[in-house]
């Protein structure tokens, strides 16, 4: 199988050792979708899989109910499913557990010297926990060094959002930037994936649409104006937009589909056009001179068909990594709407935390046996610099 990853072969040839990471919830959607996307990752390793007592003990192939696509490497088949317990875990973890398990169980990785890069919801609020899509945000990870673990341990925890936030940051955060957004209204067609794995009932969902998934629209507004909100001091303030979502199930195995209308701000002093949109959008590519392996090369991409895009056709572009806009036009209500369409348990997901991984390395923050220098506003500001730095494509301050 050809290498997923963009990271040219002079970057893999200068990773002498490459990181050793835990799975933790190996087993279930999300894990599964690590254990795909970190083969041959040129710089992490999965070195430990963990899971409930239902599977501890076993051999992850007999333990995992693969559901992927490709097939399931011999090497993880092969390895023992571990308790879900910090001693004897490697210090970097992907961590892909249902909310109220990882509520309990990420802080206990943390406070032994762990990152933890959570899927789950639990702390993504938390005011001192960073809740990051590196495109976007990389600023807020400046949180890292208000969370006592950090300075007692060298562990932390970072969250990348739920998987119907991420398409819809995305596609806002270049309108933000230059024209301001004031309000968002958004109502997903959510992929069956998204549930987890068996999910939702065949006899619920075939032939069917369920208006209704528990939490979601909450979680969809505010980590959206989290995402898009200011890193002031040591806490991040939300951004000062309106949102209504509204979140609906659908029978589509992956990728969500979003219809998004906004009324955008007026930071440019005239009225936006069609061709702004879309030159914003085409010339959002902040991480591109980083590297780094995951990341899409194009992360919004635009799908000038009228009918696109669509999850079949659309979801794997960017290697599941970009997101797709389309079907741009004024609005009747607010100024203007289009469709938006992300790879749930990529973009969405799994591949959302492998960039998290990636840009922690790169700003030199995932070795936690080290704490980092807490000087207090020197580490913040040089903070605030690094994300500024990704935000304007400037990679001299990454150092
Ligand atoms: N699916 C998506 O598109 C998506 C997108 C973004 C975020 N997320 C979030 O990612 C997390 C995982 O989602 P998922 O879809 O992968 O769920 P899932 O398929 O239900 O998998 C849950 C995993 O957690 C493990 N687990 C359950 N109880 C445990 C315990 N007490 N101790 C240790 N491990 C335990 C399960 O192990 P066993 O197999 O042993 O039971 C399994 O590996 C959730 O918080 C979800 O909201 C999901």
């Amino acid at each position: 199988m050809q290498s997923p990853y963009s990271c040219t072969l002079e970057c893999q040839l200068t990773m002498q050792n490459k990181y050793p990471i835990g799975i933790l919830g190996a087993t279930g959607m999300v894990g599964q979708r690590f254990i795909q996307l970190l083969e041959n990752h040129p710089w992490f390793e999965v070195a430990w899989l963990a899971a409930s007592d239902r599977s501890s003990g076993k051999p992850y192939g007999e333990a995992a109910k693969w559901r992927l696509d490709t097939p399931l490497p011999d090497r993880i088949a092969r390895m023992t499913v571990e308790p879900a317990d910090p001693a004897g875990a490697p210090k970097i973890i992907f961590a892909a557990l249902d909310a109220d398990i990882a509520r309990e169980m990420e802080p206990h990785f943390a406070a032994a010297g762990c990152a933890v890069i959570s899927n789950s919801s639990a702390y993504r609020m938390a005011a001192n926990v960073p809740l990051v899509i590196p495109e976007i945000n990389a600023e807020h990870l400046h949180l890292i060094e208000e969370q006592p673990s950090r300075a007692e341990s060298g562990g932390y925890m970072v969250t990348n959002p739920n998987c119907s936030t991420i398409g819809l940051v995305m596609a806002l955060k270049p309108l933000e930037e230059r024209f301001g957004i004031e309000q968002i209204f958004v109502t997903t067609m959510q992929a069956v994936s998204g549930a987890g794995y068996p999910g939702v009932p065949s006899m619920d969902i075939l032939g069917n649409v369920v208006p209704y998934i528990k939490s979601e629209e909450e979680k969809m507004e505010a980590e959206t104006l989290k995402l898009l909100g200011r890193l002031d001091g040591h806490a991040v303030t939300p951004l000062a937009a309106r949102i209504s979502a509204h979140c609906n199930r659908v029978a589509v195995e992956d990728g969500h589909t979003e219809s998004v209308s906004i009324k955008l701000g007026n930071k440019l002093g005239r009225a936006v056009t069609r061709d702004d949109i879309l030159s914003a959008w085409a010339e959002f590519t902040p991480l591109k001179l980083m590297h780094l392996p995951m990341a899409p090369e194009q992360p919004i991409e635009f799908a000038p068909q009228d009918d696109r895009p669509q999850p079949r056709l659309d979801r794997n572009r960017g290697r599941g990594m970009a997101v797709t806009v389309g079907r741009l036009r004024p609005c009747g209500l607010l100024d203007w709407k289009f469709t938006v369409l992300s790879h749930n348990t990529i973009r969405g997901a799994a591949g959302a935390a492998i960039l998290n991984a990636e840009l922690l390395r790169s700003l030199g923050k995932l070795d936690p046996a080290a704490p980092p220098d807490r000087s207090g506003s020197l580490q913040r500001k040089k903070d605030i610099e690094l994300g500024d730095a990704i935000a304007t494509g400037v990679t001299s301050l990454l150092g």
